[in-house]
């Protein structure tokens, strides 16, 4: 079955997701902001939408992400994206997502070990996220990763209302 993939321009050929080997991780740019819009609504993300990643990726510096794309029929395709925050020794993981034609191949945790490797390289030796009670996929996977939960916030997202886990490793 060929994934409704998000795309920048062209429509992609016959055949190309076969394998996933052609998938490369790289820096997330201010340009990509359209992309990740979509790849945010396709993952089931909270929006943030494409305005708030041109603005944080191209004025904030201590902002960065990492995606998940390939190259097909001339267009680029994003599979997968992290945004994340490195202040002092802190990364705060903001946002992860994979698509869901992608789930439990071992992208999401190229792109959090990707993520992990430019917070450590800025200096950052702890890792924390806020993640919903209810997203066990997630805390499965956040859990296979090595973090523990930390804490809660309580009604800390909206849309539906719900409290948080704090989840927490050291880099
Ligand atoms: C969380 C997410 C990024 C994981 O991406 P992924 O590419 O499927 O993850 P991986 O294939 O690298 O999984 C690594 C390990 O995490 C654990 N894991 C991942 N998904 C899991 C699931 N649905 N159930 C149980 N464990 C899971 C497993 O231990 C897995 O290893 P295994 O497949 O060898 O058993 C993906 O599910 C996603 O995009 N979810 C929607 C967006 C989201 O909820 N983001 C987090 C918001 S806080």
């Amino acid at each position: 079955m060929r994934p409704d993939v998000p795309t920048a321009g062209a429509c992609d050929g016959a055949g190309g997701f076969d394998d996933f080997a052609d998938i490369r991780v790289s820096t997330l740019l201010p340009e990509d902001a359209p992309l990740i819009e979509a790849l945010e609504a396709a993952t089931n993300l909270s929006f943030w939408g494409e305005d708030n990643y041109r603005r944080f990726l191209g004025e904030l510096p201590e902002y960065f992400g990492r995606k998940l794309a390939r190259r097909v029929a001339g267009a680029t395709r994003l599979v997968g994206f992290s945004l994340a925050r490195a202040v002092y020794e802190n990364l705060e993981l903001l946002k992860i997502g994979v698509l869901p034609e992608f789930h439990r191949l071992g992208l999401g945790t190229r792109v959090l070990e990707a993520t992990f490797e430019e917070g450590v390289r800025r200096g950052c030796d702890r890792c924390f996220l806020e993640v919903r009670k209810s997203n066990r996929r997630a805390i499965q996977f956040y859990g296979a990763h090595g973090f523990q939960i930390a804490g809660a916030r309580l009604d800390y997202y909206s849309n539906p209302t719900e409290d948080a886990w704090v989840m927490e490793l050291r880099l």
